[in-house]
């Protein structure tokens, strides 16, 4: 068994930073060997003492040392959960206990290999291990994890971060993908999967008894590759966009994408219980888009916001498919902030950029206006980045209507992970509350836990409070920040 610790021990040193030939398992990359609980965590500046509530990152973690060609997205989910309560801060990991991690123990050595290596073909259930390390939500009283290709959801304690097991809802769910998006007013959570297989996608609802309520498939020609969907009060936004597998790479077992710019995004709008017959299908110039922002209903028209890929063109007129497709397959960072307006009343699209100067990814709202039309989202910002090690390294606030923004870069190494938004008790604005993030920072060369005031332009003033750990927390992937007001709740 792992070690548990209690209290702080004193911060590690330069020298305990791995290196390893691999990008994915260096520096802070490589994965951390234990499960601790720090409590009362050490404050750097003042603590805010008017919020609560819970931020909880997912991300991979390798449990076996990998002995395979390992790729960023191989390794076993792992939450890291800080709990806010009115200015003490304690912190506790866990990795999640997905079926197949329990097959792994039990063997004593990992019995799956990687995205760049052969798949299982003596487990066709489970080809490439579900590892659940991808996306974390809140939904009626337990943090789910999600994983990006589709899979099991587990649930997990939100105060112990013990696994429960995986959900599958009476039966109801054999797979969700990462983004199923919970609707703190309802106590709904909507999800999706995609599949390689027909049929390609399905929507469904959970509801706040975590009963299944409603689910359909979504017609779609073939296996393109959504990564996430939106929600508005009244529907859901189901992704199509001209992005798929290359299916020679991926007859060898191979994966690999390819853009068609020859081919419209297409965006279905469905009522949030709606059957397949009520799909209304946007089209939309071509493009791909991981995550939302949000989306809302004005009038007539359904608005959804994202940060999709920046599309460079080879000649005037032309689309740069093979830079677009290069930036994907390498997980090079290079977006825009878009929105798109779907007209209920005519069937038309209209789409703008809202800016291009910044490149800006993970976006994250206050969670109490998920569908509901906002006006501030919170990013994480990168430079204009090649094939360099990926560089994470501040913050922004985006004003959706104006495409002004407010930006805090604290240098070059740091590196953000996706913040969460705490809103302060008794709220008086949507932005009046705190981003939280866990933070690598290479100037202490510690893991932080960083806390910004987000009222007005005071996120350009750098964090109020800084929370050194006492040990590594390595980057990762998607966080969500639960507020006291629904953890409160499900009690
Ligand atoms: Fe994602």
């Amino acid at each position: 068994m792992k070690k548990r610790l209690r209290g702080a021990p004193p911060p590690m040193k330069l020298d305990d930073l791995p290196r390893h030939e691999i990008p994915a398992l260096d520096g802070n990359n490589a994965p951390i060997d234990r499960e601790d609980v720090f409590e009362d965590l050490p404050v750097i500046g003042e603590m805010p003492t008017d919020f609560a509530g819970l931020y909880v990152r997912n991300g991979p973690n390798a449990y076996y040392p990998p002995d395979w060609r390992y790729h960023a997205y191989d390794g076993d989910g792992m939450l890291h959960a800080v709990r806010f309560d009115h200015g003490r801060v304690s912190y506790r990991n866990k990795w999640v206990r997905t079926a197949a991690l329990g097959e792994e123990q039990a063997a004593g050595r990992a019995l799956w290999k990687g995205l760049k290596e052969k798949f299982r073909a003596d487990r066709p259930d489970e080809p490439l291990k579900n590892t659940s390390n991808t996306d974390v939500k809140y939904h009626a009283g337990r943090l789910l994890t999600m994983w990006y290709r589709s899979g099991l959801p587990y649930a997990v304690d939100p105060f112990t971060l013990e696994t429960l097991g995986s959900a599958d809802y009476d039966g109801a769910i054999d797979r969700i993908s990462a983004h199923s998006r919970p609707d703190e007013h309802t106590g709904e959570l909507m999800w999706f999967d995609y599949s390689l297989q027909a049929p390609y996608m399905r929507y469904g609802v959970i509801g706040p008894d975590r009963k299944p309520r409603h689910a359909i498939e979504i017609p779609l020609a073939g296996p393109n590759l959504p990564h996430d969907m939106a929600v508005t009060e009244h529907y859901t936004i189901l992704h199509d966009f001209p992005l798929r597998p290359d299916p020679e790479a991926l007859a060898a077992g191979r994966y690999k994408v390819q853009f068609h710019p020859d081919e419209p995004s297409r965006f279905a709008v469905v009522p949030r219980h709606g059957a397949a017959s009520e799909i209304r299908w946007f089209t939309a110039k071509p493009a791909y888009m991981l995550h939302v922002v949000n989306a809302w209903e004005d009038g007539d028209e359904v608005v959804m916001v994202g940060t999709p890929y920046r599309l460079h063109e080879s000649e005037p007129g032309r689309i740069d498919v093979r830079r677009l497709e290069r930036t994907i397959n390498q997980r090079q960072r290079d977006f825009l902030l878009y929105e798109w307006r779907f007209d209920l009343k005519t069937g038309q699209t209209r789409e703008r950029v809202i800016d291009d100067v910044l490149n800006t990814e993970f976006p994250v709202i206050n969670g109490a206006y998920q569908g509901r039309r906002n006006r501030w989202s919170y990013h994480v910002v990168f430079p204009p980045g090649g094939r360099e090690e990926p560089r994470f390294p501040g913050l922004v606030k985006y004003d959706l209507e104006t495409g002004g923004y407010i930006a805090y870069s604290a240098g070059p190494q740091f590196f953000y992970n996706e913040p969460g938004f705490a809103p302060r008790d008794n709220p008086r604005s949507e932005d009046d509350g705190y981003l939280v993030s866990l933070v690598w920072n290479p100037r202490e060369r510690q893991s932080e836990i960083q806390v910004f005031d987000c009222l007005g332009a005071r996120l350009a003033e750098g964090p109020v409070a800084r929370l050194p750990l006492p040990r590594r927390v390595p980057n990762g992937f998607h966080a969500t920040f639960v507020s006291q007001r629904t953890l409160d709740r499900w009690k």
